[in-house]
């Protein structure tokens, strides 16, 4: 692709001049900070956005690649950012969407079935083809989006940030994956952020910069500092000052927390724990082991429950969403395009919809006031966008994140639930968010940090919970004396601590 430019209706410039070089065969890394203009360039890629300028050659020939259907034609396909499956469609449903196969005209469901069965065995899946993709976790989506595209018989496949949902277990297999199809000749480009997986598993690196082409290197020729030195113009510290912090009183009481399905599976099993004033405690575990429906808990989502969640020695049983924030607690959501952010809204409307007493007399909204708030977030945290006036669902994946945290941790909380925090963003953002989970620590915040990404709990936390079957099975205080490895068997419940200690 080259002499890429894509200006937006807005009149952003997301490609300014933006060229890659794509070998066949090979594992391709497309990295830059958040906005940069990777996906922007990826999706011209794959038809769904027109640039404005440029050319793409495919195999030494030009290409006019003016729609998705084109680009599948060409053998081209894309996995995205924010996953496109209808929830309401099955495995086989979505697999086949928009090319079924018939028979009289109608859905041959026995044939879907099996093609599908065929397909995931081909590249080592499994997958039931008749479940709702409504049911399934992060990792399967994943993989019905992955089977959806070599369904469609694309070689050269873009992946959008396809390890931030995912887990370092997870990840590890997404990469056999992909050794797999790379051993079968297909070629892959995947956009990340994480330096390590580009060390791991990419042959080539493309870095972007403000929608413009910074270089292309064979990734053994650079270290991740040089990488990030690239991506963000400076020497990023990738570990956190953490000044030693006077622990206070509790703020959060998990008081035996049972949660059982309809069809009696236990999803949290007798949790207790507690977290306190200056005191950053993290949640661990693999996915699906009761960290989501205890965040749903403990933020008000879920009433369903025996046992007792207490903020500063009030049961929240019963209260509302809105009442528990007013107890102090703010949270980061997991999933910030479901509830962290109204997409259709501003900048501005999304910053202060949960400041309004901040910026109104409780009759009227100061307008200053909404401009000085919001300014100060775009500010503080780095939002690529035009104005506060410029709606969410067009800023970049990692700095929708930012929107989300800006607003959270604007004032000091008492309480700060953050799930899966700095997912998505960009290293120089990751620096900047730990920093500020520190600084609220130290401002007497008790924070419940929620990670998969386990350099990130090493690095933030005081004390480290691991859940396993909706189970704490370890309680780790002397967080610098644990290896990764200790922690791993935690997680995948080869260890447990023979009497979880409340500390
Ligand atoms: N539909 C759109 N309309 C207007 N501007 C857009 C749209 N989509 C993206 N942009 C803008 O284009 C720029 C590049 O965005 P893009 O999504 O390509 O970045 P990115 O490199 O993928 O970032 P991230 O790492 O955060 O995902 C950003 O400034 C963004 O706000
Ligand atoms: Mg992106």
């Amino acid at each position: 692709m080259t002499n890429i430019f894509k200006i937006y209706d807005n009149g952003i410039v997301a490609n300014n001049n933006a060229f890659i070089e794509i070998f066949a065969g090979e594992i391709h890394a497309l990295a830059g900070e958040n906005g940069a203009g990777k996906s922007t360039l990826m999706k011209i890629l794959y038809g769904l956005e027109k640039p404005t300028s440029g050319q793409i050659y495919l195999n030494g020939h030009e290409v006019k690649i003016t729609s998705p259907l084109v680009a599948n034609s060409f053998g081209i396909g894309m996995v995205h950012q924010h996953f496109m499956l209808v929830n309401e469609l099955t495995v086989a449903e979505n697999i086949f969407l928009g090319q079924e196969i018939t028979k009289n005209f109608m859905i041959d469901r026995k044939k879907t079935k099996e093609a599908v069965v065929k397909l995931a065995e081909k590249f080592g899946m499994s997958i039931d083809p008749e479940e709702k993709v409504g049911n399934l976790s992060i990792v399967q989506k994943q993989k019905v989006e992955i089977l959806k595209v070599l369904a469609r018989n694309a070689k050269i496949i873009i992946f959008d940030e396809p390890t931030a949902v995912l887990t370092p277990q997870e990840t590890q297999e997404f990469f056999t994956q992909l050794e797999l199809l790379k051993k079968q000749e297909y070629t892959i480009i995947i956009i990340t952020h994480k330096l390590k997986e580009i060390k791991q598993i990419c042959d080539r690196i493309t870095i972007m910069k403000n929608g413009r082409f910074i270089g292309m290197f064979d990734v053994n020729a650079l270290s991740e500092a040089e990488i990030s030195r690239l991506m963000v113009g400076r020497d990023i510290v990738q570990e956190v000052n953490k000044p030693s912090r006077k622990r206070g009183d509790i703020v959060l009481t998990v008081n035996h927390l049972s949660k059982i399905t309809s069809s009696g599976k236990m999803l949290l099993n007798d949790v207790s724990f507690t977290c306190r004033q200056g005191e950053i405690v993290c949640l661990c575990g693999v996915e699906g082991n009761g960290q989501r429906e205890l965040v749903d808990i403990i933020t008000g989502f879920d009433q369903d429950y025996s046992g007792q969640v207490m903020i500063k020695n009030q049961n929240i049983n019963k209260k509302t969403i809105k009442q528990i924030r007013d107890m102090g607690e703010s949270h980061i959501p997991e999933d910030r395009t479901l509830y962290g952010v109204d997409l259709a809204s501003s900048i501005a409307d999304n910053l202060i919809s949960i400041a309004l007493t901040d910026v109104s007399n409780g009759i009227f909204i100061n307008k200053k006031r909404v401009e000085e708030v919001s300014e100060e977030g775009i500010k503080n945290y780095q939002i690529k966008c035009e104005n506060a006036a410029q709606k969410v669902e067009m800023l970049s994946g990692g700095n929708m994140q930012k929107v989300v945290v800006a607003r959270e941790t604007r004032k000091t909380p008492s309480l700060l639930v953050a799930n899966q925090p700095t997912r998505g963003v960009d290293i120089g953002a990751i620096e900047f968010i730990h920093k500020k989970i520190v600084d609220l620590s130290c401002d007497k915040t008790a924070v419940l940090l929620v990670s998969s990404d386990l350099s990130e709990v090493f690095r933030l936390a005081d004390k480290i919970i691991v859940f396993y079957a909706g189970k704490i099975v370890a309680k780790i205080t002397n967080v610098s004396e644990i290896t990764e490895e200790e922690l791993g068997l935690y997680m995948l419940g080869l260890k447990s601590m023979d009497e979880v200690q409340d500390v």
